[in-house]
């Protein structure tokens, strides 16, 4: 079959990689891509909001299945305008990914069906100064202040103090970047535990765990300083053993699948649960409608189930009659970034070493682009570095000697990604 993947990130390159493999396969089409896609198809200069023109390409050119990577247009409803037209699409519906595009509908949705998450209360863009009286009332912190809509994981706040809610929810109401997401607000219970992502891929009926992983959102080592898209991550994770997962599986995946068929709002695609486990056991800090980045690179290698025909199944509704197998070996993914990332970094360094990387490691591209036989890095999140091994321990190893190996100038990365694994295993 022909496949159009729409996105240009780590993820995509390393969906690209996964799609590659497939027998099914026959010509992939990546929109836009990025220098590591055009590895493994034709990159199209298509843009992710421009959804006639996807369609005339997808008419062109005879594709059967449109993947779709990021969240933005499965919020702005890609699945519905190409299925409309008659496409077959891996991705929710726009309904359906407001279990991410809105913070506010997930908590409602969780709280409505009992699904375990925080205790929340959500306000409007003119209560803003009755959030604050009621957080003053409370008097307990942390307390997690979020921006209603999608914000690139930069809308949720974690305030320590009173003074701390007043600045942010200031930001909030004056930032321009935050205009769109911010037209509501939900201030969330903090919960203490330690956190993990549940992968699952669904047909709306039927829902299988893709796998598990603990993602390093934080830009500094021991997870201090801002937060970044994600720079790094492993699976599996050892946060979750067998029961938990169960646990998950019946107290979460299963019921929210479930009540959204009920609701008449099938979830389709990936729904990527993100965890606190708890004491009290997990409960969903939230949902994304799609892949983790840079979780993606980690578990797609370890997925050794025809990933095409698992996303071609779940969008034709006939995910019964497949399984998913993981191999059993640990994954560690770095990213490596640009010094200065998440704030203002320099673009333009020549990348080196790729062609010194092991066989059994794999080298996904982000921000790079391709100049004159050149690669040159040209984002904030540049490539992600992936090593297995039969511990967590040899995948961490393993990974950090093929990161020593690819050079450029300004190169930034965590050397703690896996720690916090290992710490609970010890
Ligand atoms: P989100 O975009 O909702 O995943 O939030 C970003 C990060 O903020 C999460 O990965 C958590 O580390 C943290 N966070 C969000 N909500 C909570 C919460 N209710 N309690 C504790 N930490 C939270
Ligand atoms: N790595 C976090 C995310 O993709 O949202």
């Amino acid at each position: 079959m022909n496949v159009l993947l729409l996105g240009s990130g780590g993820r995509e390159h390393a969906m690209a990689w996964s799609i590659a493999k497939s027998d099914k396969l026959d010509k992939l089409y990546i929109a836009p891509g990025n220098p590591g896609t055009a590895q493994h198809g034709t990159n199209v200069d298509l843009s992710l909001s421009d959804f006639d023109a996807i369609l005339d390409f997808i008419e062109g050119n005879d594709i059967e299945l449109t993947v779709v990577g990021p969240e933005q247009p499965l919020v702005d409803g890609i699945t519905d305008f190409l299925e409309e037209k008659g496409h077959k699409v891996f991705g929710p519906s726009r309904l359906a990914a407001q279990l991410e595009g809105s913070k506010k509908f997930a908590n409602e949705f969780m709280k409505e069906n009992r699904i375990p998450t925080a205790e929340f209360e959500s306000y409007s863009r003119g209560e803003f100064d009755k959030a604050l009286k009621v957080i003053k009332s409370k008097d307990e912190y942390p307390v997690v202040l979020k921006a209603d809509g999608l914000a690139g994981g930069k809308g949720v706040f974690i305030c320590e103090t009173e003074e701390e809610v007043e600045n942010r929810l200031n930001e909030l109401k004056e930032s321009k970047q935050f205009k769109e997401a911010a037209q509501k607000l939900v201030v969330e219970e903090f919960l203490e535990g330690k956190e993990a992502s549940v992968f699952v891929i669904s047909d709306g009926k039927t829902a299988r765990i893709l796998h598990y992983a603990q993602d390093h959102k934080r830009i500094g080592e021991g997870d201090t300083g801002l937060n970044t898209g994600g720079m790094g991550a492993y699976c599996p994770t050892p946060v979750i053993g067998n029961r938990m997962l169960q646990r998950v599986e019946k107290e979460i995946i299963l019921p929210t699948i479930s009540a959204m068929l009920l609701d008449e709002n099938p979830y389709k695609g990936i729904l990527y649960c993100g965890l606190m486990i708890t004491k009290e056991g997990p409960k969903v800090v939230e949902f994304n409608c799609r892949l983790g980045d840079p979780e993606a690179q980690a578990i797609l290698p370890s997925i050794e189930s025809d990933f095409l025909e698992l996303m071609d199944a779940a969008a034709s509704e006939e995910l019964d009659q497949k399984e998913v197998r993981i191999d059993d070996k640990y994954r560690c993914c770095v990213v490596l970034a640009s010094e200065g990332y998440p704030v203002e970094y320099e673009k333009g360094k020549e990348i080196t070493g790729f062609g010194d990387i092991s066989g059994d490691a794999l080298v996904f591209h982000a921000g790079t682009k391709s100049q004159d036989g050149k690669i040159l890095t040209d984002g904030g999140r540049v490539l992600s570095v992936v090593g297995a091994g039969d511990t967590l321990e040899d995948s961490i190893r393993n990974t950090y000697q093929e990161v020593d190996k690819i050079s450029f100038a300004n190169k930034y990365y965590r050397s703690d990604i896996g720690a916090k694994g290992l710490k609970h295993v010890s």
